[in-house]
Order: structure tokens, then C-alpha cells, then sequence
């Protein structure tokens, strides 16, 4: 299991210790809005971190908590996983975070260091992200993180942007 930092955030896979934390962030309806829109109820988020626990000692990567250095306290979620959790189909990341923490900087800070463990580490040869049409917050992060535009598919029975990068783009991204 792989902790990532970064400079403002301490990436670590979950585990039972953060079920209050991911809990909070997972009941709540403005963070929860492009994600199905439906709330976790505490035995949700428990079998979340059951399901990312075993994924993570199967393949090696999976979600992480964002605990934040300052505070201590656990401030968002993100993740590389497969595309409609189907290990055939490209990797994917995304993220959340708390509503308080929104506009600066987080997402993208954390998304770039996982962005670099899926090159990297994974050697992956594509990273892909979806968000909900209206998700124009999470479009930015991918933006920032170089990715490009591929279109509108169907995901997790939503209508999606789709954005991707690839190998390639990201190590000509991290040349000075
Ligand atoms: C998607 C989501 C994580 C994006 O969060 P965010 O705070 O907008 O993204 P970032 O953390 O990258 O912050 C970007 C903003 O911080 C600012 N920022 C960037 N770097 C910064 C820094 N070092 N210091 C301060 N502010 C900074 C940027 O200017 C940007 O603001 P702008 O959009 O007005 O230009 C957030 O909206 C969220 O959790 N949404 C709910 C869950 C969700 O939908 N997840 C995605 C599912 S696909």
C-alpha cells in the first residue's frame, strides 16, 4: 500500500481509521451532487473501505484519504481504479473534497502526485477521467492537470466528459 504527500496533503489508503471522516464527506449532498447525487449512510462508507482495502492488496492502488498536514484532519478522497471497475478497461482518477476546502488548490495538488504514481509507479501507459457534464469544477482539475478533451461517453449510467492523457504527454509535461 503506497502513501503519497505532496506539499499540503498526506495521501493514505483507506482504512477503518478514517470511516467518521470519508463518512461526513460522503453524506454530503452538495459534495455528493455529480456523484449519482445519492448520500452514504455509515454502513456505505464502511463497505467502501472494505472493498478499496481489498483492492488495494490485490492490485496495488485504489483510493486514498487526503489528510491534511496543517490540520491533521481528513479533507478529501481520490483514487486511480479502472473505468467501470473493470480491470480490462484504461485507468481512471478522481477526487472529492470537503466543502470548506474547495478553491485552493487541493484537487489538483493531490491529482498531479497521483497522476505520477500511475505513470510512474504503474508505468500506465493512459490516464482517463470522467465527470458529470455540469461537473465544470472537476473538468478544471483536469484541464489543469494537462489533460485533454475526448468527448462525451456513458459512465456509471451518466452522461459524461471524458478527458485523457497520455504517457507520452504527461512525461513532456514534467521536462522543465
Ligand atoms: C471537484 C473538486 C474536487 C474541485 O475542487 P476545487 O477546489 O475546485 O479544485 P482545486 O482544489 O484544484 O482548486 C482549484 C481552485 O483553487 C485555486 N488554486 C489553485 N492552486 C491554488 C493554491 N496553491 N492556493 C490557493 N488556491 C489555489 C485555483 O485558482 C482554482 O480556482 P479557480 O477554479 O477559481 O481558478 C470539488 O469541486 C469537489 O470536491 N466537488 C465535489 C465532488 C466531485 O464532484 N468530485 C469530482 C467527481 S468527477
Amino acid at each position: 500500500m503506497t502513501i503519497l504527500t505532496t506539499e499540503r496533503l498526506r495521501l493514505e489508503p483507506f482504512c477503518d481509521e478514517h470511516l467518521a471522516a470519508l463518512n461526513a464527506l460522503g453524506s454530503d449532498i452538495e459534495v455528493m451532487r455529480y456523484l449519482g447525487g445519492r448520500t452514504e449512510t455509515l454502513d456505505d462508507t464502511r463497505a467502501v473501505i472494505e472493498r478499496v482495502k481489498a483492492r488495494w492488496a490485490e492490485w496495488g492502488y485504489s483510493w486514498w484519504a487526503f489528510l491534511e498536514h496543517d490540520s491533521g484532519e481528513l479533507v478529501g478522497a481520490g483514487c486511480i481504479q479502472h473505468l467501470g471497475r473493470d480491470k480490462a478497461k484504461p485507468l481512471e482518477i478522481g477526487w472529492r473534497l470537503r466543502r470548506d476546502r474547495w478553491g485552493r488548490g487541493l484537487a489538483s495538488e493531490a491529482a498531479r502526485t497521483m497522476a505520477g504514481f500511475a505513470f510512474e509507479t504503474l508505468q500506465a501507459p493512459l490516464l482517463r477521467a470522467v465527470c458529470h457534464l455540469d461537473n465544470a469544477a472537476s473538468a478544471q482539475v483536469m484541464k489543469r492537470l494537462g489533460m485533454r478533451y475526448c468527448g462525451i461517453e456513458r459512465w456509471n449510467d451518466m452522461d459524461c466528459l471524458a478527458y485523457e492523457i497520455s504517457a507520452g504527454q504527461w512525461r513532456a509535461r514534467q521536462s522543465p
